[in-house]
């Protein structure tokens, strides 16, 4: 079977630093990939490529089977690949609520401003959306903060509001970029088991940078290693904290500064 998303041979420099060298990645659906490697490794600007934040200097990006590779994010959002993105502005100013019935618009490129001109529009919008927000509010344990700011929420509670909006769309594949960083503990249980669940009882597939590695074990299977902007290796997680190459890309990074 082949993979839901499949990266081929990527390559991305800025200036004269090479962030991406012919990097390739799978996403088999139905999985939690992992993508580690130590700071600086290319991860965040693989996640730009997958996402279509930036186009690449060479490589191949295809979902479904469809190459997306010059394709805009919110075209990749329509077919059904998308990441989180971190609160605006405009955003914090807003409750629990309408960030999430503005999901829909925003990552699918539609044109929101009208909305925020008329008063009232967003209690206008139509009921389904409303019934799905509710829905997805139980998902992520928001329904008591329903109409408290996205800005007063915690840094947890914000990340659980950050993923509770791609939900907001119909999506196969959710790319997550630390989710875990600067979540107090107790929410991090939250947050695992919230992807946990997505992805057993809702059909999600995702793959998921991130630098806790209690996280990636809970979660995470296959776990794929970057170093140097290139694949070093791919496996299970105990496989892959026990082999030497993965210990030394790490320790490496350590000793390098
Ligand atoms: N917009 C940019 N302009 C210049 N250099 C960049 C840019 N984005 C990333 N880089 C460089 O590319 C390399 C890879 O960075 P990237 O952020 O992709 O790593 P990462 O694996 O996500 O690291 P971390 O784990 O610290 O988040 C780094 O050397 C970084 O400084
Ligand atoms: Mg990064």
């Amino acid at each position: 079977m082949s993979a839901l998303l499949e990266a081929t041979d990527m390559w991305q420099s800025f200036g004269g630093v090479q962030a991406v060298r012919g990097m390739s990645l799978e996403v088999s659906r139905g999985t939690i990939t992992g993508l580690i490697g130590p700071n600086g490794a290319g991860k965040s600007t693989l996640f730009n490529l997958l996402s279509g934040v930036i186009r690449p200097d060479a490589g191949q990006v295809s979902f479904k089977e469809q190459d997306i590779t010059r394709l805009a994010p919110w075209r990749r959002a329509r077919l059904g690949l998308i990441r989180t993105f971190q609160l605006a502005r405009e955003f914090q100013r807003m409750t629990v609520l309408e960030n999430l019935m503005f999901a829909p618009q925003l990552q699918l490129g539609e044109n929101f401003w009208p909305i925020f001109l008329r008063p009232g529009a967003v209690c206008a919008q139509e009921a389904e959306v409303y019934r799905r927000a509710c829905e997805v509010m139980e998902i992520a344990t928001l329904t008591n903060l329903r109409d408290d700011y996205a800005g007063d929420l915690s840094g947890g509670q914000k990340k659980l509001l950050e993923l509770a909006r791609t939900l907001m769309i119909d999506c196969d594949l959710i790319l997550l970029d630390e989710p875990g960083a600067g979540v107090n503990p107790a929410l991090m249980n939250t947050l695992t088991d919230m992807i946990w669940r997505l992805n057993r009882e809702h059909g999600k597939t995702f793959l998921i940078v991130e630098h806790d590695m209690d996280m990636i074990a809970q979660l995470c299977d296959p776990v794929v290693v970057m170093t140097q902007g290139s694949l070093l290796t791919k496996g299970g997680f105990d496989d892959l904290r026990r082999d030497p190459a993965v210990i030394e890309a790490y320790l490496g990074s350590v000793a390098n500064g």
